[in-house]
């Protein structure tokens, strides 16, 4: 096992910090038990070692390895599906309601490996279903991780892994390859368009979004970090536009221009 010095630790935890907003601060265990083999397979026998091969490397490529190894990609479809209920319940019917051009335009920031735009795609065809052909509908997703990036636009998942979807979504969404995995059909796969985003930089796109999802990835940040990421989701969410995040992370009511509408769940209102 390859061990970090206290220097090391620092320098590492506040590079990944300063870069990526991420806070290892208290994961020095963590760190040294998931990069130690990749440290010795590449012949490095200290962490100094490896940091300047790190910050040599100017393809980036190093940096994503790294991320690839420390961030936690733990997701699923139907997580916290009271969002999904909303969604359809809802932020659908409003804005069918209220967006007389029939576009959408949604964003799944840190995606991971794909099953919550999925779940969203699948729920907003469940919800228009012929009308659909009317709506042009638009999921960006995006995640830091290429690893992750990379089985997401496969979109194959195994039986175990798409066991929380209603039986019906299942048989109409999820094609089944007959080795024991399954791929999302095509119809709901067109729906997303997958980008490597690093929610720490500043952030372009051609339009504002109706729906940005951030779920389970700011209870990494800090609270600096987090308050400037809702600063940047405000100034890009079109107006009556909603954010949704994690059930266990929470914005600063106070700070926020955002409207409480009920847990994580939040609405661009104006005004405030
Ligand atoms: C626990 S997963 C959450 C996935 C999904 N949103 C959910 O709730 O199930 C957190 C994701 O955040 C991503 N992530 C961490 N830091 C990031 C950053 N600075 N920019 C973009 N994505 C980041 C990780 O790669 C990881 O895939």
């Amino acid at each position: 096992m390859v061990k970090l010095t206290d220097q090391e630790f620092l320098e590492l935890t506040g590079f990944v910090h300063k870069n990526y907003g991420i806070d290892l601060s208290k994961k020095r265990i963590l760190i040294e038990g998931r990069m130690s083999n990749m440290l010795m397979a590449n012949g490095f026998s200290s962490f100094r070692q490896y940091l300047d091969f790190l910050y040599a490397d100017k393809t980036g490529n190093e940096i994503t390895l790294m991320l690839n190894k420390l961030t936690t990609n733990y997701t699923y479809f139907m997580r916290e599906n009271e969002h999904f209920d909303f969604l359809i319940e809802r932020v659908l019917p409003f804005f069918e309601r209220t967006r007389t051009n029939h576009t959408l335009y949604i964003w799944s920031a840190a995606c991971s490996s794909g099953q919550e735009p999925y779940t969203m795609a699948m729920a907003i065809d469940s919800y228009f279903g012929a009308k659909k052909k009317s709506w042009n509908t638009v999921i960006l997703a995006s995640d830091i991780s290429m690893n992750v990036l990379e089985k997401a636009h496969k979109a194959v998942y195994t039986a175990e892994e798409i066991k929380d979807l209603p039986p019906q979504w299942k048989s109409k969404y999820m094609v089944d390859l007959k080795d024991g995995t399954f791929r999302v059909c095509d119809t709901i796969r067109k729906e997303v368009v997958f980008r490597r985003i690093n929610l720490m930089d500043s952030f372009k796109f051609k339009n504002k979004f109706d729906l940005i999802f951030c779920r389970n990835v700011m209870i990494y940040f800090d609270a600096p970090t987090k308050e400037t990421l809702i600063n940047k989701f405000y100034d890009w969410t079109a107006d009556s536009g909603f954010l949704f995040i994690g059930h266990s992370e929470s914005l600063n009511k106070e700070a926020t221009r955002f409207s409480y509408l009920q847990p994580a769940i939040y609405q661009k209102r104006g005004g405030k």
